[in-house]
């Protein structure tokens, strides 16, 4: 056995299969990200997309949404009247809720194996900032503030008039009114804001304030790796409008054969998609695009008759097959049994010997993602497994999903942040290509079927495909 697949065996030792014991684990404790900051002031927008990021770079992290437990309490909203600081039933609900939402936070850092729980509420008072300090102290979670302060008025008003007045508050409202409601509630929070105090009561507290959505950072403290890394990426992020397309290369002449990796150049088909790409590019009129390729020869004759200049990353050449690589899979299937079917057992985690798995193409394309999320208008021509983990960055898609999206040759996927997401155009040039998707393999679901006359067993062959 070659060297290669010896070292790679005792790899495979801890590297996981489906109960996931291959998941990283953390000897950190857990971190209590705490959103601060009146309402419409992004709180809910950072959370989710710092979730995101999280979870992708294998962090397993949550969102608890104090808003989403109160109007689970309260089915009807009638007005910002609910938010008086003199209405002390609803304060207490609202406390109530506050301590529901930290309970979950507890199970969900304590027995769900979570590593980040994101606090997403207004916590604008010492009073309840303290509390969540305490909580922290008590279960052994780092705390971390991020406060969102702004008083800039069309952007409290665009961010009220994209996501709030369509919020289920606000179901049976005609916008204006809503617009009305939410500013209202919003200055039911001012009164009693107590923003957080760099050099006097909040001075050892660990915190990023973010001012005028990312014009000004002020960092104070931060204790460990993953809170400089969410510092960092919050530095990074931006909300102007932008467009990014992802693709793969035209069709190499390896991609006809069915070969894995390589560095070959452009079918006569995969020259005809490069050509129809130039034309795409053209018709979408966009300023200032820039263009990234892999630096695999397939990437880069892709680009060639664009006619604008392309930035070559290194980091998004295609995942490393290793011993694999040049073979179809046929071949790998022939020559290395075993290791086909441990790469079908669990495909994010599986590491070709003397090559890559997805988790660590991952950690290549981490610089890639920051870069693209600093930019504006960027097409990413890259390979399959690579445009899978931009792919699963940007919309959501867990570490399972990975592996299996759908990334056609000769397809160009449009990618436009809206609200709290980011919307998918698949955008098909029209120029024939191979398949080269592998669907995941059917797994064997055993179910037992109670009835009156004792139980049966079925087996179904499930196939699950995603995107
Ligand atoms: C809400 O109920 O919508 C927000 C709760 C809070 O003030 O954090």
């Amino acid at each position: 056995m070659p060297r290669e697949l010896t070292q790679n065996r005792i790899q495979k030792i801890w590297v996981p299969t489906k109960d996931g014991a291959g998941a990283p684990h953390f000897a950190n404790p857990p971190t209590v990200i705490v959103m601060v900051g009146l309402p419409a002031r992004g709180k809910t927008y950072i959370s989710k997309k710092l979730t995101r990021y999280l979870n992708w770079i294998g962090m397993p992290t949550k969102v608890f949404n104090v808003g989403e437990y109160r109007r689970e309490a309260v089915k009807n909203y009638s007005s910002y009247d609910f938010f008086k600081p003199d209405n002390e039933s609803a304060f207490k609900i609202r406390q109530q809720c506050a301590l529901a939402a930290l309970r979950d936070v507890k199970s969900y850092l304590k027995d769900e194996k979570g590593q980040v729980a994101v606090f997403d509420a207004t916590n604008t008072t010492r009073e309840r900032r303290d509390l969540i300090l305490k909580f922290g102290n008590e279960n052994g979670f780092k705390i971390f503030f991020i406060e969102s302060v702004c008083d800039d008025p069309n952007v409290i008003a665009s961010n009220i008039m994209e996501v709030k007045v369509s919020c289920p508050d606000y179901k049976d409202c005609n916008k204006t009114d809503a617009m009305l409601d939410f500013h209202r509630r919003i200055e039911c929070y001012k009164s009693s804001y107590q923003p957080l105090d760099p050099d006097g009561y909040d001075r050892e507290l660990s915190f990023i304030r973010i001012i005028d959505v990312g014009r000004q950072f002020l960092v104070n403290r931060v204790q460990d790796h993953i809170q400089s890394k969410i510092v960092y990426y919050l530095m990074n992020i931006h909300v102007q409008p932008r467009t990014i397309y992802l693709c793969r290369h035209g069709e190499s002449t390896d991609n006809v054969q069915g070969k894995l990796g390589g560095d070959s150049g452009l079918s006569t088909r995969g020259r005809q998609f490069s050509m129809a790409l130039s034309q795409f590019v053209k018709e979408q009129e966009l300023k200032n695009l820039k263009v990234w390729t892999s630096q695999l020869c397939r990437t880069i004759q892709t680009a060639e008759h664009l006619g604008i200049p392309y930035e070559q990353w290194k980091a998004l050449n295609e995942i490393d097959a290793g011993v694999c690589e040049d073979m179809t899979y046929d071949e790998v299937k022939e020559k290395y049994p075993e290791e086909f079917s441990l790469r079908d057992e669990d495909k994010y985690y599986y590491r070709y010997p003397a090559g890559e798995s997805y988790q660590d193409l991952v950690q290549r394309v981490e610089p890639v993602i920051m870069e693209l999320e600093r930019q504006e208008n960027v097409l990413v021509i890259c390979h399959q497994a690579v445009m899978r983990c931009l792919l699963a960055y940007f919309l959501d898609k867990s570490a399972d999903e990975m592996p299996y999206l759908k990334c056609p040759l000769h397809t160009v996927l449009k990618l436009t942040p809206v609200a709290y997401g980011c919307k998918v155009e698949s955008i098909s040039l029209n120029v024939e290509a191979v398949n080269t998707h592998r669907d995941r393999p059917e797994v064997k679901i055993t179910k037992y079927i109670v009835t009156k006359l004792g139980y049966y067993m079925i087996t179904i062959y499930k196939h699950i495909t995603y995107y």
